[in-house]
C-alpha cells in the first residue's frame, strides 16, 4: 500500500500490553528518523496521549540507554474510546495541528486494527511493528517481547521443579498467551514439563489424569503441567481442582505466572529483532509504504497489510505439541 504524502515529522507510540523490547524499538525508530532528517515526536500512553496530545520532542539523547530497559519510556495504554470514529478524527486533528505528517505504531493486533482506522480514514501513513509477548501475530516469525517472556517462565519453571521434585508435587503453572499457545508450547519444551495445556488442542481432564498416572507408575512423583491462559476448560486453578477430585491422593500446587513474563530486560533476541523492525519502519515510511505491519520472516523484512495482520493468526507449530509429550516420556 503507498502514499505519496511528504514525511518531515514522524510520531512514534506503543499500545496495548507493554512487551521487553518495545524501547528498544522506540530507539530504532527515533535514530534511525533522525539519521534521515526526519523530526520525531513520542507520543506518550498509545492512543490516549493522541486524544489527549500529549506529545514530546525525541531527540537522540531522548533514547540513550533504554535498549536493556524493559517497559516503554512513552507508557502505553487500551483505549477502547479509540474505536469510536470521532475520537480519531480529535487524534488525527491533534496530529495534524502538530505537524505530524507520519506514524508509527508499535503494538499487537488490537493496536494495528486502531492504527489501519487512521490509515483508511484520514490517508495518515501508518506502519506497525509487531510488539506483544503473545507471538501470535500473522507476518512475522517473531514478535518482540515473546523470546525474554519464555525465558522468564522458563526459569520460573525450573525454580518450582525444585519444590515440585522435593515434596512430591504435581504443579499447574499458568502462562500468559491470551488466547494463543505459543509461550505455553516453548516453555514446556524447554522446561521439560510431563503435560502441556493449550487452547489449540481440546484439553480432556480425562487424559491428562490417566497421563499423570501413568507417570506416577513410572515413578514420577512430581510433576509440571504447563496450562496456557484462554483455555475453554478453565483456569489452571479450575483444571487443578478437576484434576484433584479424580485424584485425590495427589498433592498438587497451581502458580500463576502472570505479569512477571511482560517485564525485566529483553534478551539479545529482542533487541535485534526490536532494533531492525524499528529501523525498517521508517525505512517503509520514506518508500512511500502505509497500512502496512513490518515484521521479519526467515531472516527478511516483509510488510504486511493491516487487514492481514488483524484478521490472520501465527499458528503454532502442532509438531511441537507431539514432541513435547514425546521427550516427557
Ligand atoms: P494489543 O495491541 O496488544 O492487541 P489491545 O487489543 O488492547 O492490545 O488494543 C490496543 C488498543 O488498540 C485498544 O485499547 C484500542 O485503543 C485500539 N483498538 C483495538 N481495536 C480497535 C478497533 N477495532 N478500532 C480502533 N481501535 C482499536
Ligand atoms: O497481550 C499481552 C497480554 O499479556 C496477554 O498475554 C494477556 O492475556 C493480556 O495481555 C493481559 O492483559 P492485562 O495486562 O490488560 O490484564
Amino acid at each position: 500500500m503507498a502514499t505519496n504524502r511528504t514525511i518531515k515529522r514522524i510520531g512514534v507510540l506503543t499500545s496495548g500490553g507493554d512487551s521487553p523490547g518495545m524501547n528498544a524499538a522506540i530507539r530504532a525508530v527515533v535514530r534511525s528518523a533522525i539519521y534521515n532528517k526526519l523530526e520525531v515526536v513520542g507520543i506518550m500512553r498509545g492512543y490516549t496521549g493522541l486524544i489527549e496530545k500529549q506529545f514530546m520532542g525525541m531527540q537522540s539523547h531522548s533514547v540513550s540507554k533504554i535498549i536493556s530497559q524493559g517497559g516503554t519510556i512513552l507508557k502505553s495504554s487500551r483505549c477502547p474510546e479509540f474505536k469510536h470514529k470521532e475520537v480519531r478524527a480529535k487524534a488525527y486533528e491533534n496530529m495534524r495541528e502538530s505537524c505530524i505528517d507520519a506514524l508509527v505504531v508499535i503494538g499487537g493486533d488490537g493496536s494495528f486494527r486502531g492504527a489501519n482506522m487512521l490509515f483508511k480514514e484520514f490517508g495518515l501513513p501508518v506502519v506497525g511493528i509487531p510488539g506483544t509477548i503473545d507471538n501470535d501475530i500473522y507476518g512475522t516469525d517473531f514478535t518482540i517481547g515473546y523470546d525474554t517472556a519464555i525465558n522468564t517462565a522458563v526459569q520460573a519453571v525450573d525454580k518450582l521443579r525444585d519444590t515440585a521434585d522435593s515434596h512430591n508435587i504435581v504443579f499447574f503453572v499458568e502462562v500468559m498467551g491470551r488466547d494463543a499457545g505459543f509461550i505455553a508450547l516453548s516453555t514446556s519444551i524447554a522446561s521439560g514439563a510431563e503435560a502441556t495445556l493449550i487452547p489449540e488442542i481440546p484439553t480432556s481432564i480425562d487424559k491428562l489424569c490417566e497421563y499423570l498416572e501413568n507417570e506416577r507408575r513410572k515413578n514420577k512423583t512430581s510433576g509440571i503441567v504447563i496450562v496456557s491462559e484462554g483455555l475453554e476448560t478453565g483456569s489452571a486453578f479450575e483444571i487443578a481442582e478437576k484434576v484433584r477430585v479424580k485424584l485425590p491422593k495427589y498433592e498438587t500446587r497451581v502458580t500463576t505466572l502472570g505479569h512477571i513474563q511482560r517485564g525485566g530486560s529483553p534478551t539479545c533476541n529482542d533487541r535485534v529483532l526490536a532494533s531492525v523492525l524499528g529501523h525498517e519502519a521508517v525505512q517503509a515510511l520514506l518508500a512511500g509504504k502505509s497500512g502496512v505491519m513490518v515484521g521479519q520472516m526467515q531472516g527478511q523484512t516483509v510488510y504486511t497489510p493491516f487487514e492481514e495482520a488483524c484478521s490472520r493468526h501465527n499458528e503454532i507449530n502442532k509438531k511441537w505439541y507431539d514432541i513435547a509429550r514425546i521427550l516427557s516420556l
